[in-house]
């Protein structure tokens, strides 16, 4: 399978830069091995999946509710994502399951929602410092997957350790390797329509590591947060990949 390298933009860029960086990242393309994704935040997603028309790169949503429509001031649903040109969406990031209080139980609805408007679901997952240093990855990442992934679950999985999101801290390629390999054991055992789901690394990859990451065994590509941000290194992760 191709990797797929997605970029997360999170709460970052008005129109000009917007349209900028995703003109950026399209001229600057060439003829990409991975599969390439961008998540701009809601607001630019039309204006940047019009840009990206007819380019291959595909354009994703950052979150999305469990419903299609109804009083829920504020939210927008997968159905509305996939109306604007997203054909992704990430659920279940860390800074959404911290700042937004989201359980995995909601997460499992969204991604519901999300498989019915006909998106593809990215599910992260990941343990906090705290929880590594007491040994409990993988404990706290199998329950994640079983409580956030619907039992019928076909997408995409992001393994993202908390404390190496926007920290500039990675974990060792021994320790990307042993939970990719525990995820894929997992997603087998407990959810075999998600058995070859591809297992994306994100947390700090940069043009410096993102070749190492990348070639690692069950990393099927990376979701990647600042380094999205600038054209030049996104393409240079995507180049890696
Ligand atoms: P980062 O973010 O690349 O800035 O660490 C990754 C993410 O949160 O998806």
């Amino acid at each position: 399978m191709r990797p797929l390298i997605a970029g997360n933009w999170k709460m970052n860029g008005l129109t000009e830069e917007s349209a900028a960086l995703a003109r950026g990242i399209r001229h600057g393309l060439g003829d990409a091995a991975a599969e390439v994704l961008i998540c701009p935040p809601a607001t630019q997603i039309a204006a940047v999946a019009a840009i990206l028309a007819g380019s291959g790169i595909a354009v994703g949503g950052q979150h999305c509710h469990t419903g299609k429509f109804g009083p829920h001031t504020g939210e927008i649903s997968a159905l509305m994502l996939r109306d604007v040109g997203a054909t992704h969406v990430i659920l279940g990031h860390s800074e959404r399951r911290a700042d937004q209080g989201e359980s995995n139980a909601l997460i499992a609805c969204k991604v519901s929602s999300a498989l019915e408007a006909g998106l593809v679901p990215i599910v992260c997952v990941g343990e906090t410092a705290e929880e590594r240093d007491l040994g409990q990855q993988q404990q706290v990442v199998a329950h994640q997957l079983e409580g956030s992934l619907p039992q019928d679950f076909v997408g995409v999985v992001a393994y993202e350790p908390v404390w190496a999101i926007g920290t500039g801290k990675v974990p060792t390629a021994a320790d990307i390797t042993a939970m990719h390999a525990f995820i894929r054991a997992e997603l087998k055992r407990a959810r075999p329509t998600a058995a070859d789901a591809r297992i994306l690394y994100g947390g700090s990859m940069k043009p410096g590591n993102a070749a190492e990451i990348l070639a690692l065994p069950e990393v099927g590509g990376g979701l990647v947060g600042g380094a999205s941000l600038v054209a030049e290194d996104f393409l240079a992760i995507i180049r890696a990949a």
